[in-house]
Order: structure tokens, then sequence, then C-alpha cells
């Protein structure tokens, strides 16, 4: 197959998933399609079992997943889907607001496929958007490039950085309608979207879009019934609204050691009726487009069992960006 008809196997394919209600069945048809072709091109499994494949690459704070599971994230399917549907409409929208204007969209951590490259650009042209990229791994890199030059893409190609998104300086910000960088996981543990938005959003002008615009992590209650398997949930409150905390900063560049802690008052809940606390974070992808729970690896949810009885006042929760990236939790 001529790369010109892998173009339109793309085309038509990514036009069904943008169009369509949600089928999961057809999702997965079409994605593991897509996949089978970036495959062959870049010869990028995401399963292969060499080390370099499957080794961490260390950001200035916390780290960016291997290249196997950075290739596996096509295949993460709502997740893929759903980030389609609002690149698309962030766009669109840009065109809306900005007639005529190249709208120029800053990829930052593009992985293997650039994914939302070789999947977006084919439904413009050239002269209606261009990216930079940019990539801390270096491998992913070599693996994008070969991928767009196959594909015929290169028009559409800006900037190809090798970098890492939390110190690097954009040369030319004011020129960038849109921010993607979906360098997350669930619990946002260990990756490096908010130190990514503390380097980022200060550059670029107030009016950019940001996919994924924010992400949010939840604190519920949670208690199954033992005879009929249903379960009885109560939300508590959010513990951690990433855009409202970095915006909180206003624009210092530094990044912080750690988040302000929030502390959630427990003694007005009622604990006994309650087996175990859930963290939930949900991806709030592109205007009315979220990822909810279970919807994809990024928003798997984190069940802990309280101890009973529950004698604390306060849960306090501290989300650190050193010396690990990670959540923490303390009893008061
Ligand atoms: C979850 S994968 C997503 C890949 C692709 N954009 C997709 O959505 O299918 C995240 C990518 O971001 C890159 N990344 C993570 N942290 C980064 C950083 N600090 N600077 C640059 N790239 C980073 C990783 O190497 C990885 O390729």
């Amino acid at each position: 197959m001529t790369e010109n008809n892998t173009i339109s196997v793309i085309k038509k394919i990514t036009t069904s998933l943008l169009e369509d209600a949600l089928n999961q069945e057809e999702a997965v048809k079409s994605l593991n399609e897509i996949h089978t072709h970036f495959q062959r091109i870049t010869e990028i499994t995401g399963y292969d079992s060499k080390i370099e494949h499957l080794m961490t690459i260390p950001a200035a704070k916390g780290t960016a997943l291997g290249l196997n599971y950075a290739a596996q994230c096509l295949i993460d399917y709502k997740r893929t889907v759903k980030f389609l549907k609002g690149i698309m409409a962030a766009i669109k929208e840009k065109q809306g607001k900005h007639p005529g204007e190249l709208i120029h969209i800053f990829y930052a951590g593009c992985g293997p496929y650039a994914t939302f490259l070789s999947l977006i650009a084919p439904h413009f042209t050239p002269k209606e958007i261009q990216f930079s990229l940019l990539e801390i791994n270096r491998k992913s890199v070599d693996s994008a490039k070969r991928l767009i030059d196959s594909l015929e893409l290169n028009d559409y190609v800006q900037e190809f950085y090798v970098a890492d998104a939390i110190t690097f300086e954009i040369p030319n910000p004011d020129s960038i309608h849109i921010v993607i960088s979906e360098t997350l996981d669930a619990l946002l543990y260990r990756e490096c979207y908010v130190p990514i938005l503390f380097n980022l959003l200060p550059q670029v002008s107030k009016d950019i879009t940001l996919i994924p615009e924010n992400v949010v992590i939840d604190l519920s209650l949670l208690a199954r019934s033992k005879e009929d398997h249903t379960f009885k949930e109560q939300n508590v409150e959010t513990v951690l609204n990433v855009r409202e905390t970095v915006a909180s900063y206003n624009g210092q560049q530094t990044t912080p050691s750690h988040l302000p802690d929030k502390k959630v008052d427990m003694t007005s809940l009622d604990t006994d009726a309650y087996e175990s606390i859930l963290l939930d974070t949900k991806v709030h992808v592109y205007n009315d487009i979220w990822l909810d729970r279970n919807e994809s690896s990024l928003t798997l949810p984190l069940e802990v069992v309280l101890q009973k009885p529950f004698q604390n006042e306060a849960i306090i929760f501290t989300y650190q960006l050193e010396p690990d990236i990670e959540l923490k939790c303390s009893f008061q």
C-alpha cells in the first residue's frame, strides 16, 4: 500500500470517529487499524522488549513514560477519540475567531506517532494549521519524524524540538493558538503535566486553548452493599484543581516544590456508613468533553479502605513536585 492510501484510510477512519456518537466497538476496530499502519511505518510496535523502549526518561521534575507506553496511548480508545474531538473543536473555534489566520498548535509530548498531528492534519491544509512539536525522548522523535515523512505531512510541521517541556522556552510564544500536552497519568502520578503548565502557560497568550484544559482530583466516600452488590457513593470535595491552582501563582515561572495543602474536614461526614475513600481523576479535555472514571488508564480511580473506627478530623492532601511527583495524604 502506498502511504497516499494510508492517508486516505486515516482520513476516512478519523472522520467516522469524529462524526459518530462513540461506538466503542467501531472505535476499537478503527484505532487498531491505524495502529497497524503506524507500527508498519515506524517499526515501533508498543510491545518491543528493547530496554530503551521500556525505560522512563527523567525530566527536570518527574518522568516521561517509556516509548512503548507512549505508543500504546493511541489505543487508549476513549482517550484518543475524546482528544481528537476536543482538538478538532478547538481548531474550528480558533478558525472562527481568527478567520483566514494560520492556526499554530504547540504539541508538547508528541510520542512516537505524533498522534494528534498525524490524525488531525489530514483534515486541514498546511495553510490552515501547523504544529510545533516537542518531545523529550529522542527515540520518539525519530519515530514521529519517520511517520510524518512517510505520510507526507512535513508541510504541517513548523519546528521539531527535542527538549524538556518543563524548562523549554518557546521561541515565538505569541504565534501560538493551542497547546496540547497529554503528559499525565491517573492521580497525576509521576508524569509532568503540572510542571509543564507552570513553565508553558506564563509564556503564551492568556487566550490560548490548552488541551487537556484541566485535570481535577475528586474525593468521595464509598460503601458496598453485601446483599445486592450495589454501592452508595457520596461526593465529598475536590482535592486538586490543577488550572485553578496554577493560576493562583499568577504566572510566576518557578515551579513550587509542592502545591498548597488541601485540608478536607471529615467531622461532618458520617464515616461509619462508608468503607473506603475513592480518589477520582477527571480529565477535562475541552468544552463539554470530559474523560470520566474508568474511561481511560488516566481516569482509573484509587480506592483506599478506611481504618475503623475512623477517628481523624481531617485528611490533608498535598500534591508534591519534589523530590518525586505524587499526591500525598496524611490524617489529622
Ligand atoms: C502519554 S504520552 C502521549 C503521546 C501522544 N501525544 C499521544 O497522545 O498518543 C506522553 C508523551 O509526552 C512525552 N513527555 C512527557 N514528559 C515530557 C516532558 N517533560 N517534556 C517533553 N516531552 C514529555 C513522553 O515522552 C511521551 O512521549
